[in-house]
Formats: structure tokens, sequence, C-alpha cells
């Protein structure tokens, strides 16, 4: 087992009105609060507007809960109509923030230079990116999941210092395993975050590389969760749907005590 705390982040991309975010945090708070969880760390992404209501409840109730955005601006402030600058996200208390989700390069068109420029974004404000990278169902199926997945890598982290990168989280998503119920094997999972880490260790050392945490995403669920964690160089997951119910999601944080 490696040092790196696991991480098992939720995203619970567009869902739950406030009241309906509090429900969950609170419930999740509630299963995970005094429990072992055997030094797993668990996290949530909620939609913006629900931030300052998972704030409000992980402070008063000290519920053992980090969370963060599922995305954020390139810029700091400004005339950016619609947007929501880190240095926001920080002031809420936020340790994490996704960027380059598939579904941001997919339905709003953010190449790598965005990405690039939202990773500078989030460090600049303090925050941990969380970078989202994985192929799509052709190139899986051409064989070509590994070159894809390191270029987004490569993109994603241009001009990152060593240490920048070592505090990072990757987050590995095929994006042929998002909301299908369809989750890669093990050994998918394992081949490419061992890739993204080789990556790391050839492009910035092995400091950065035994501390940057990679992650599996798409279709995690509490029965497969174990499986993947047993892999070398899966240290977590971002679960989708699985995170937007309390009971499940803590048992995934909770895989070490199942
Ligand atoms: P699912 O867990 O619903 O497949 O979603 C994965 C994901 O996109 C998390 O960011």
């Amino acid at each position: 087992m490696s040092d790196r705390t696991p991480l098992m982040a939720g995203n619970w991309k567009m869902n739950l009105d406030w009241k309906q975010s509090l429900a969950l945090v609170e419930d999740l708070g509630g299963q995970l609060k005094g429990k072992d969880l055997g030094g797993v760390e668990a996290a949530v992404l909620p939609p913006f507007v629900n931030i300052r209501t998972v704030q409000t409840a992980v402070d008063a109730g000290k519920l053992p809960i980090a969370y963060g955005g599922q995305d954020l601006s390139a810029h700091e402030s400004g005339a950016y109509t619609g947007e929501v600058s880190g240095p926001m996200l920080t002031a809420l208390g936020c340790t994490y923030v996704a960027v380059g989700h598939s579904e941001r390069r997919e339905y709003h068109g953010e190449t790598e230079q965005v990405t690039n420029a939202k990773v500078n974004a989030a460090l600049a404000a303090g925050l941990t990116p969380i970078l989202c990278v994985g192929e799509g169902l052709d190139e899986r199926k051409a064989g070509k999941q590994v070159e894809y997945t390191l270029a987004q890598v490569e993109g994603g982290l241009e001009g990152l210092t060593a240490e920048q990168v070592g505090g990072l989280v990757i987050a590995y998503e095929p994006v042929w395993a998002i909301g299908t119920g369809e989750v890669a094997t093990p050994d998918d999972a394992q081949e490419v975050c061992a890739a993204v880490r080789d990556w790391v260790r050839t492009a910035h050392g092995d400091q950065a590389a035994d501390a940057v945490r990679v992650l599996y995403g798409g279709s995690v669920k509490s029965s497969n969760v174990a499986e993947l964690m047993e892999r070398p160089d899966v240290d977590g997951a971002l679960v989708g749907g699985a995170s937007l119910k309390a009971e499940e999601f803590a048992k995934i944080v909770g895989y070490r005590a199942a």
C-alpha cells in the first residue's frame, strides 16, 4: 500500500437543489462521523449554488467531508458573466475543484488550453485541482487509451512545477464508462492510472510521481470499489451517480472497513 491518502470524491453534477443538498450532506456526514474510515478522505462537489449550504452543514456538524466546485473560471475576477472564480470557491472553504471533466470538454467546448488555464487558476486560488482525463469509446476500441489520455495530462499540466504536480489529483475517467453502468475492469483502470504516474515520473521526478493522487472514475459503486482500490496506482474514485445516495457513497468511502 502506498502512503497516498485515498480520496473518494462525489461529483453531484447538475443534481439536487439546496434543500436536497443539505439533506444529502447531513445524511452522509451522519454516516461517516465517528467511523474509522481507515484514513480514506471523503469529498463532495455540489453545484455552485449549493456550496454555501454544504459549507454551513459541514462546519456546524463538524462533518468529515471536504468539498469543492465542479468547475471554475480561468479568470480571477471581472466581466465574465455567469462564471465563478477560484477565489470565490476558496472563500467558501473549498478544498478541491474539478477541471476538464469530459462533460465540460464535450458540451462546453473546453480545449486543452482552457483546461490548463483553469488548473493554473485553481492553484493560484489555493485550491487542489482534480484534473479529469480519459478516452472515448473510439480511442479505446483502437487501443489508443494510454496515448490519448497522456496527451490530455500533458496539455492540462503544461508549465506546472514538480511540486505543483505532486499536490494534484488526476482523475482517469474513460468516457465510455461514465454513467453507463459499464465500469472499466481493474486492469483497465490500473493500466492507464499507472501510465499517468509514469508520465509524471518522467516529466517531474519521483517525488511528484509518488505523491500525485490518481483516481479512477466511471460507474464506481460500493460493489466494485474495493477491487479497483486493490490496484497499486488507483488512489481513489471520482463518483457520479452513486454519490447521490448517502448510504451508497458512505459505503464507497468506507470500503476499507467493509
Ligand atoms: P458515474 O459514476 O455516474 O459513472 O459518473 C462518473 C463521473 O463522471 C464522475 O465525475
